[in-house]
């Protein structure tokens, strides 16, 4: 038995890893394990033999049980040990840099153009981009055969044969819109609407997707003072600095009387600065809501008069933030991203900049 002690507690001091020590442990007690053995031959002893071996072999049981215990425990505190030496971590280095994406122009410069129109009272609506040819046209005084449709390069919806809803078209600019605020809402009503619209025209200054904003304000007493006021504040606002708009008579079938407006700009050197110099740079129509756009709209022409507008977004990013090329506002270049970017944590307010 004094072998056997010996075998085992060498044995156990050997074992290298808690799981070889596992295995001796069976080996050594499990059910079919020496000792275990060892401890059924009893039975087979006289009472006088029992009597020596069973307090013998018990006492040999309970050491072994006790060297296999704290073995364990040594063997679990060297591997904490050599993990806490090998999995240390430095948290005083830098961390790894990561990619940010950035906001584009368009969602920078829509954001800024709603901020400003909030600030004056305005809400912005929204209103399909595929829309019927009755929002897109008819209703803003545009009848099927009247020239200005034929002008505007639409994207018709195909229709298959028998299918007899109204004709769909990629609405051609945002003043649909209009009438659907004017719908929901009636009047009196201050809206901007900004968003996508689609026209057939590619080249260095046109892209078949881009983006406009509508403006929209019914009321009883609106006149062209006011919509020459609003837009003089917008554009101050927008721009940083005092600018001068100039309006020119022009025609659009929704308006009544309509003009175009041209702001205050230099050219510098080919570089183009708004709001200083004597020249003009058109960025948008507008005019005095027509009668029968009123009207189509369900507001009463008698009793209600409004100024509207409309505004090419990407037009004024360009001129805000100097972009050069249109076309490269939808490339998803990511060089372009990153230059022309804004960061997601700056987000535009009326009073900054
Ligand atoms: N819808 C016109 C366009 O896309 C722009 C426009 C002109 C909108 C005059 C208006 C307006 O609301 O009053 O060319």
């Amino acid at each position: 038995m004094d072998d056997l002690r010996e075998e085992y507690l060498k044995l156990i001091a050997e074992a290298g890893d808690e799981s070889g020590l596992e295995a001796l442990r069976v080996q050594i007690l499990g059910k079919k394990g020496e000792l275990s053995l060892r401890m059924r031959e009893l039975g087979g002893m006289t009472p006088e033999e029992r009597q020596t071996a069973g307090p013998k072999l018990n006492a040999l049981k309970d050491e072994i049980n006790s060297a296999f215990a704290s073995r364990k425990a040594g063997l679990a505190d060297a591997a904490l040990e050599n993990r806490l030496r090998d999995e240390w971590l430095d948290v005083t280095l830098p961390p790894r840099a990561r990619r940010e994406g950035s906001i584009h122009p368009v969602s920078q410069v829509t954001e800024e153009v709603t901020a400003i129109f909030a600030d004056m009272g305005f809400a912005v609506a929204e209103g399909p981009q595929i829309e019927t040819d009755f929002y897109n046209f008819d209703a803003l005084n545009m009848p099927a055969n009247h020239p200005a449709r034929a002008e505007m390069d639409t994207f018709y919806m195909s229709r298959r044969e028998g299918d007899n809803r109204p004709p769909h078209v990629l609405r051609t600019h945002t003043s649909p819109v209009q009438i659907r605020s004017m719908e929901a809402q009636g009047a009196p009503i201050r809206v901007i609407a900004p968003g996508r619209v689609y026209r057939a025209d590619y080249d260095q200054t046109h892209t078949p997707m881009f983006h406009q904003v509508e403006g929209l304000a019914v009321d009883r007493d609106i006149d062209m003072a006011n919509l020459k006021w609003t837009l003089e504040e917008f554009f101050s606002a927008f721009f940083g600095t005092r600018v001068e708009t100039r309006f020119r008579a022009s025609h659009f079938p929704f308006t009544e009387p309509s003009a175009e407006v041209d702001i205050q700009c230099s050219w510098d050197g080919g570089q183009v600065r708004v709001g200083e110099g004597d020249d003009w740079l058109e960025v948008l129509g507008s005019g005095m809501v027509h009668p029968k756009v009123l009207r189509a709209a369900g507001v009463d022409p008698a009793e209600w008069r409004g100024f509207a507008f409309g505004m090419g977004i990407d037009r004024i990013a360009m001129l805000k933030y100097g972009i050069p090329d249109l076309r490269a506002f939808f490339d998803s270049d990511l060089r372009w991203l990153r230059h022309y970017g804004f960061s997601p944590l700056d987000r535009p307010t009326v009073h900054a900049g």
